[in-house]
């Protein structure tokens, strides 16, 4: 009864902020994400008679055993677990690691059950664990429809990784950690007086960003997408209490996309909650870009990135 499972970082091109259920993770709004390829998780579950206690580690023991019962209680097993995890990137720095390690839990968990739940069954699930992780179980670009329940809410993929090689980089700044989770973060978006406005305005953005995806339209996908992580940072700011993610090392990389570009090198960011940045560009300008981002002062890595395929086992 044991299993390994790999699940991808999952980026939002449009983000998921705001919750309508608690308790079961449904989102106010859709999302649209893709996984990359090498960041990620690797988690073994080994379900073990002789456990007195589930076995878990890493910075939140508490959400991990919550997720394992869920399973148990799926499986119909009465066994407790050891979860051995490991992220190959740092956490709690606004990379998603919730994501990448829930979706990992999920499918190892119940693969390790004897369970061999669907694709939709499986994102359902890893909802349940953190919200964004239901979109690390699909593969490529990814869309979250909220639905209304328990049932209808969870990621579907919308175009496969080939459907558009482009690349992302993940610029890698201070290690600091944030000192407000997603999961804390969330609870107050509706106190900006922005967020009504938001929630309105984003299934016209979804479908004309999957539009331009669609079309391999860069420079129009590009636009949606910074303005959209910038609404969402805009009702962080705006909140009761006002969440600021970024560090100034932050500002100065979204300046220089910025800048870059006017001088016709063209890359485009989206931030999570956190201060690193993810810039998506075109094969042909990532060699430049890398060693421009590289220059930047506080900048300590730039991982390269491409769109990837989404949680596997291990055979
Ligand atoms: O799944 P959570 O609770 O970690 O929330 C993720 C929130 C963002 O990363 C900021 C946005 C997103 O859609 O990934």
């Amino acid at each position: 009864m044991k299993a390994t499972a790999f699940a991808p970082v999952n980026v939002a091109l449009i983000k998921y902020w705001g919750k309508s259920d608690e308790k079961l993770r449904l989102p106010m709004n859709s999302s649209l994400s893709v996984n990359l390829t090498k960041m990620g998780t690797v988690t073994t579950v080994e379900w073990k008679k002789a456990l007195k206690q589930d076995v878990v580690s890493g910075t939140d023991p508490g959400r991990v055993v919550e997720h394992l019962n869920r399973i148990r209680q799926l499986a119909k097993i009465d066994l407790r677990a050891r979860v051995e995890t490991k992220n190959n990137f740092p956490e709690s720095v606004g990379l998603s690691s919730s994501a990448s390690s829930f979706a990992a839990l999920t499918l190892a968990a119940t693969a390790a059950a004897g369970l061999k739940l669907e694709e939709k069954e499986l994102s359902r699930l890893a909802r349940l664990g953190s919200g964004s992780a239901c979109r690390s179980i699909p593969d490529g670009w990814v869309e979250w429809q909220k639905g209304r329940s328990d049932e209808t809410s969870y990621a579907k993929s919308i175009f496969t990784k080939d459907h558009w090689d482009l690349r992302v980089l993940v610029v890698l700044l201070s290690q600091k950690e944030k000192k407000v989770s997603s999961t804390d973060g969330q609870v107050v978006a509706e106190t900006s007086a922005f967020f009504k406005e938001r929630i309105n305005g984003i299934d016209k953005k979804i479908k004309q960003i999957k539009q331009e995806i669609k079309q391999k339209n860069f420079t129009a996908m590009g636009e949606i997408m910074e303005e959209e992580c910038l609404n969402m940072h805009a009702i962080m700011l705006t909140g009761k209490p006002s969440l600021i993610y970024w560090l100034p090392e932050t500002v100065r990389v979204m300046q220089a996309v910025r800048e870059w570009r006017e001088q016709g090198l063209e890359s485009y960011f989206t931030i999570n909650t956190g201060q690193n940045v993810f810039v998506f560009c075109l094969p042909k300008d990532e060699e430049e870009l890398v060693r421009r981002l590289d220059k930047i002062e506080g900048v300590i890595e730039v991982k390269r990135e491409k769109i990837g395929k989404g949680a596997k086992l291990f055979a």
